[in-house]
């Protein structure tokens, strides 16, 4: 077990690839002894088997030469003698020893006398030497004498000795080879099964006892080293599970923390508002989408650069006091104006809050919303200009309300003043009387004309509308003008040549050229030379086009501009001059309505008027008429002419008005012009009589506003009883809801009060006329 285990861990470290090779440690010691034990039993023998070898030739030399003296003893005599006989017996004897291999006997003239060689060639030693007899030579010896018989002799020693050695050292191998495998390897696989074990992670080892100490240690720390591990795995396994459970947690927290930074993103992308973040020394740190609107650049070019150079009222030092103190506020909300590129103005609103986030050893950040208040602001003042216009509309309604109010009586006692001062024209004869009551008479109309202009601001009258040229129209008034204004002002006419017609009342239109140029003329006066000049020129509006009475909507318009090079208009009463009874000229007697008028008319013509002013250089007013398409009927002329009224043949006029002095007047004065006149204060008797006498009724001539019945009661009873009665309408009011009997009765006639007898003569003489067959 505890070999596969071994072979996988080098199977899973690669080992075996590298060339390792395991082996048995018991195995190992063996070989290890063996190959010691051979290697010193070898040397001992190589340096034994040396040593005697060298000792047994040692001694065989000594032998040698002691036998070299015996024999040159025992041949010296014979050689001495010659006596070959007895040299060779004395060698051949020689021979029977063993270990001669070789002799040879020569005398002293070098013959050989005896020789003999055995061939043995190994281990051999040679001496030789000349033979004398009483030292004269007499002969020479050479022998060699063998010792392969004591080496071989040894060698069997050797031998047997190397035999016991070895069966010896097998045994000792043996002996060490159990001893260790029984002694180490044993309780090393023991170990090493435990160790598997406990790499196994399984850690409850049994107590094992060992014979030998350091095993036994080995084993207590390998039981302590186990429950150690045992406790960190466990420790180990609980920080795991803890770490696994954060990690999920935390996968959870990233995945939120996307999501939220996604919505973030989004949020900051969706909104209008921009949105900029910004460190305390004012480096900025985002920007969204819209703040690269608003400042035209793109985040990259603004991330890095400073707050402060896009809002100089914002310091860094303003902004690093606010993120480091306590303050919660930080003049909240600023309020800052920018020029775009294209010089557009930018009105913006900063919010500036505290976001504190990001490392603690870092100051907060800041974060301003920064609001395009621009149009807001737009809206605002156009709010404002409404309001004012709307409070100036209801002050002009307010005084229109109360000049029509006061107008129907103070028409009913101008034209009691009038006619009076007219019959007591005609029956005066006195050249001075008349002259004063020709006063009276001037005074009373231009009494009436001021009513007329009051009432006329708030209600447009009766339009006699029709479509007029305006470039005759203008020429004509141009030419009138200029013959009542002083020489020192020179006028100036430019008009296009075509498409200037318009749809209109010639008689207003008059008006308001006459009252604009009026306006200019007397701005110009006491001014060495003055220019007044009138433009006529189409306009084509595409856009909505901010004039006095609010914003002109686009169309085609004809333009009427007057010009003058007065002093111009200062700033300051722009917006009071259209104001009825505005006046800077109250010492020459100015009214303060001509404007208010002007305003009046042209809006009653669905166009509107604007004005330019330079103080200093002049004043410039355009009218905007809309365009109408050219038509036939074009007036040229605003004149209407009035046939002279005829003189009444007795016809019967019933004349109703609860204001007796007009009764009175009106019924003298129609006597006078040859009617047979029944008038009447109180409408109701007045409709009894037409009751019984309607069939001698010629005219009726009725107020409106009574006590009792009304006066357009009164003319729909006459007209039940006789459609076609001619019938006069004399009213005060201008524009009153009377209008709508008029369209309804085209042969009603109206006369507005104060009339004069000879306008309401040539009424009547109108109406009858035109029954007349
Ligand atoms: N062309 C102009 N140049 C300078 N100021 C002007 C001009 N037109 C009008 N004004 C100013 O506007 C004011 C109002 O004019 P408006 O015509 O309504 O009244 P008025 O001229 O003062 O009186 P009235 O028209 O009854 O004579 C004038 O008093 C004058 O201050
Ligand atoms: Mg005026």
């Amino acid at each position: 077990m505890a070999e596969e285990g071994t072979k996988r861990v080098m199977m899973e470290h690669g080992l075996r690839e590298k060339g390792y090779r395991q082996k048995k440690l018991a195995s190992s010691l063996v070989m290890l002894c063996v190959t010691i034990m051979l290697t010193a039993v070898m040397m001992s023998l190589l340096i034994v088997g040396i040593l005697s070898v060298n000792f047994i030739k040692h001694e065989n030399m000594e032998e040698a030469d002691e036998y070299l003296n015996y024999l040159v003893n025992a041949l010296k005599v014979p050689l001495w003698r010659l006596d070959t006989e007895t040299t060779r017996d004395i060698c051949d004897s020689l021979l029977s020893a063993e270990y001669l291999v070789y002799i040879e006997v020569k005398d002293d003239l070098g013959n050989t006398i005896c020789k003999h060689d055995k061939k043995a060639a190994h281990f051999v030693i040679e001496r030789g030497s000349s033979v004398y007899y009483n030292s004269v030579p007499v002969g020479s010896l050479l022998f060699r004498i063998s010792y392969a018989y004591e080496i071989m002799t040894f060698m069997a020693w050797l031998g047997a000795a190397i035999l016991f050695v070895c069966l010896g050292l097998t045994a000792v191998v043996f002996t060490v080879y159990f001893f260790v495998q029984r002694n180490i390897a044993k309780p090393l696989g023991e170990l090493l099964e435990y160790m598997r074990m406990i790499s196994e992670g399984r850690y409850e080892i049994p107590a094992a006892p060992f014979k030998y100490e350091e095993f036994a240690t080995i084993m207590d720390f390998m039981t302590e080293m186990a429950s150690r591990i045992k406790a960190r795995e466990h420790s180990l396994k609980e920080i795991t599970d803890r770490l696994r459970r954060e990690v999920k947690l935390r996968g959870k927290a990233l995945e939120a923390l996307r999501e939220s930074e996604e919505k973030f993103r989004a949020v900051m992308y969706a909104a209008g508002d921009g949105v900029v973040i910004a460190r305390s020394d004012g480096r900025i740190e985002y920007v969204n989408r819209a703040a690269e609107v608003i400042f035209e650049m793109k985040s990259e070019d603004l991330v890095g650069s400073c707050v402060c150079d896009l809002f100089p009222e914002i310091s860094r030092e303003k902004l690093r006091d606010y993120v480091c103190s306590d303050k919660t506020d930080f003049d909240q909300p600023l309020e800052l104006t920018l020029w775009s590129g294209d010089k557009k103005r930018l009105d913006l609103e900063i919010t500036v809050s505290k976001a504190l986030y990001g490392q603690e050893d870092e100051d907060g950040r800041v974060i301003m919303i920064i609001r395009d208040i621009s149009l807001r602001r737009r809206m605002e003042k156009e709010r404002e200009e409404m309001r004012d216009h709307i409070h100036r509309l209801q002050k002009i309604e307010a005084i229109a309300t109360l000049a029509a109010g006061i107008a129907h009586d103070f028409n009913n006692v101008l034209t009691v003043i009038m006619g009076f001062t007219e019959l007591a024209k005609s029956a005066c004869k006195d050249g001075e009387i008349c002259g004063y009551l020709e006063q009276i008479e001037r005074a009373g109309t231009s009494a009436r004309d001021l009513v007329k202009q009051i009432l006329s601001i708030s209600r447009p009258g009766p339009s006699t509308l029709s479509d007029i040229d305006l470039k005759p129209f203008v020429k004509e008034t141009v030419k009138f003008i200029r013959s009542i204004i002083p020489s020192t002002i020179q006028v100036e006419l430019n008009m296009e040549d075509d498409g200037l017609v318009i749809r209109g009342d010639p008689s207003k239109i008059q008006q308001v050229i006459i009252n604009l140029c009026t306006n200019a003329v007397q701005a110009m006066e006491g001014m060495d030379e003055g220019i007044l000049k009138i433009n006529l020129y189409r306009q084509n509006l595409s856009a909505p086009t901010k004039c006095a009475s609010g914003f002109l909507p686009p169309g085609e318009y004809v333009c009427i501009e007057i010009a003058d090079t007065g002093p111009g208009i200062p700033s300051e009463i722009m917006d009071k001059i259209f104001d009825p009874y505005f006046t800077t000229k109250k010492s020459t007697g100015g009214t303060g309505l001509g404007l208010a008028v002007v305003r009046s008319i042209v809006s009653g013509h669905r166009g509107d008027i604007a004005v330019e002013s330079t103080p200093g250089r002049g004043t410039v007013f355009r009218v905007f008429l809309p365009r109408a398409a050219d038509g036939d009927d074009k007036l040229t002329s605003w004149d209407r002419v009035y046939e002279a009224p005829g003189k009444g043949r007795g016809q019967l006029v019933v004349f109703v008005d609860d204001d007796p002095l007009i009764v009175d007047m009106a019924k003298r004065a129609l006597e006078s012009w040859g009617y047979n006149v029944k008038a009447f204060t109180d409408s109701e008797k007045a409709q009894q009589y037409i009751g019984k006498n309607i069939g001698e009724v010629s005219v009726l001539v009725t107020d409106i506003t009574m006590p009792g019945i009304p006066g357009h009661r009164l003319l729909e009873y006459a007209k039940e009883l006789k459609p076609d009665l001619p019938v006069i309408v004399c009213t005060g009011y201008v524009g009153s809801p009377f209008e709508k009997y008029l369209k309804k009765h085209r042969d009603l006639k109206l006369v507005y009060k104060p009339y004069t007898i000879e306008s309401l003569a040539g009424a009547l003489s109108e109406v009858l006329n035109k029954l007349a067959p």
